[in-house]
């Protein structure tokens, strides 16, 4: 390939939203900058983002946002670079947006726009991108007055003075994702932090499975805890088990064998709730008075799962409608697993921060190494907290590198 450059001062290894975004601010620093991707096309994760509307950030965004080994690491490049400033650029491409829930900033039209925004930021600092570049092996440069990489990849060879690890995590391997990061933590002596699938949805039992299957797509309002993990939102029923953002979000908080537990009307004191129905509607059932609160075919669900029958109100003692209103209110289960890498969301663990600068995400362990986005071992809730950690930490390496 001829036209592959052959020097650059900062070569980056993954297009995706903290690559590109560290290439923009280390170009607009007048730093010559080289981004290599093996995939066919940039940012895909991106695109395929937020339902193809990209959740590009939360306006509520805030470290007790993020899991890590070392919760105080994100702090620094959070607070440097906020959900502010990625909207005022957001606003400055005259992208539209709209906050959909919660905080979560979507883009109005398609993903396409934050690719382009990018790209746009990219060709401004006259960033060079190539793609369906595999990279083969980094070499340090060593010797009296010497720095710098010399990084071989299958398009030619490049001799860098900064080399950014920018290839995200393990998720959606059909996209592109691979372990390569870690790879490179670990030739240059860096600790991981175990991965695992998190924000991805929970698989049930076929016993389970064949009791919910005329619920696949139904989905309710619930309370998920799990652990130090409390969310209130969706959760859907599928095919495989349990998904939707409240089971997504505690899933980062699961481990093998723990069980999750859902209040199935959060806000609602289900036995103080049944009794007033009692006193008000003594001859209506059980059934009808759920329906309230349930659709029909959750209220035969959780009826059937608790091995309840339906009775008029008034049938039923103060003690039998607290036993019934608790049983109800309560759904405790332990997943059989989670749908894994191949549908989660992002990678819990990574490159361990405790041997990374939060200031400027260089190796402490060599020089001119730098690592950004979901490679470390900084993972956010559901709800655009992933890429505002993108952007910061990419700002805060593009500032230094
Ligand atoms: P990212 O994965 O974006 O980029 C890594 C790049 O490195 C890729 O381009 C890849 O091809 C490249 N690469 C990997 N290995 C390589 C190798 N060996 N050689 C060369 N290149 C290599 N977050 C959020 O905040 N809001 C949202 O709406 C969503 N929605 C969402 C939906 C889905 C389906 C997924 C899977 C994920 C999300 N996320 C999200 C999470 C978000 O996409 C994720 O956290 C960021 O993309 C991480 O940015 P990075 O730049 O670190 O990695």
């Amino acid at each position: 390939m001829t036209d592959f450059p052959a020097q650059a001062d900062v070569l980056i290894i993954g297009a995706g939203a903290a690559g590109l975004m560290c290439a923009a601010v280390a170009g607009k620093r007048g730093r010559s900058v080289l981004v290599l991707d093996h995939a066919n096309k940039v940012g895909k994760k991106i695109l395929m983002s937020g339902g193809g509307r990209c959740n590009f950030t939360n306006l509520y965004t805030a470290p007790d946002n993020f899991y890590s080994e070392n919760p105080h690491f994100c702090k620094s490049a959070l607070a440097r670079y906020t959900q502010w400033d990625f909207i005022a650029l957001v606003e400055k491409h005259g992208i539209p947006y709209h906050e959909k829930t919660l905080g979560q900033l979507f883009c109005d039209n398609k993903s396409r726009d934050i690719v382009d925004l990018l790209l746009a930021e990219c060709r401004e600092a006259k960033v060079q991108i190539r793609t369906r570049c595999e990279i083969q092996r980094i070499e340090p440069i060593a010797g009296e007055g010497k720095k710098g990489f010399e990084v071989h990849t299958a398009l030619g060879r490049v001799v860098c003075e900064s080399l950014v690890i920018a290839t995200g995590g393990l998720s959606i391997p059909t996209m592109g994702a691979t372990g390569f990061g870690y790879e490179v933590a670990r030739q240059f002596g860096h600790n991981i932090i175990p991965t695992r699938a998190a924000l991805v949805p929970f698989t049930l039992n076929k016993r389970a499975l064949a009791r919910q299957q005329e619920l696949p797509g139904t989905s309710l309002a619930v309370n998920a805890s799990c652990d130090q993990g409390h969310f209130h939102e969706q959760m859907l029923f599928t095919h495989k088990g349990l998904s939707g953002p409240a089971v997504l979000q505690i899933s980062s908080y699961w481990r093998e064998g723990k069980p999750v537990e859902f209040d199935l009307a959060p806000g609602v004191d289900l036995p103080e709730w049944l009794s007033e129905q009692r006193g008000k509607k003594p001859e209506s059932f059980l059934h009808t008075v759920l329906a309230e609160i349930w659709s029909k075919k959750l209220v035969q669900f959780f009826l059937q799962r608790n091995g309840l029958e339906s009775k008029p109100l008034k049938q039923y003692s103060d003690n039998a409608l607290q036993d019934v209103g608790a049983k109800l209110q309560t759904w405790t289960l332990v997943p059989e697993g989670t749908e894994g890498y191949r549908t989660a969301e992002v990678t819990l663990g990574g490159v361990d921060t405790n041997e990374v600068s939060s200031r400027s995400m260089e190796s402490q362990k060599q020089s001119g190494l730098y690592f950004i986005g979901e490679v470390l071992d900084v993972t956010g809730w559901l709800g655009g907290f992933n890429f505002q950690w993108a952007w910061a930490s990419a700002h805060a390496a593009g500032g230094e590198a």
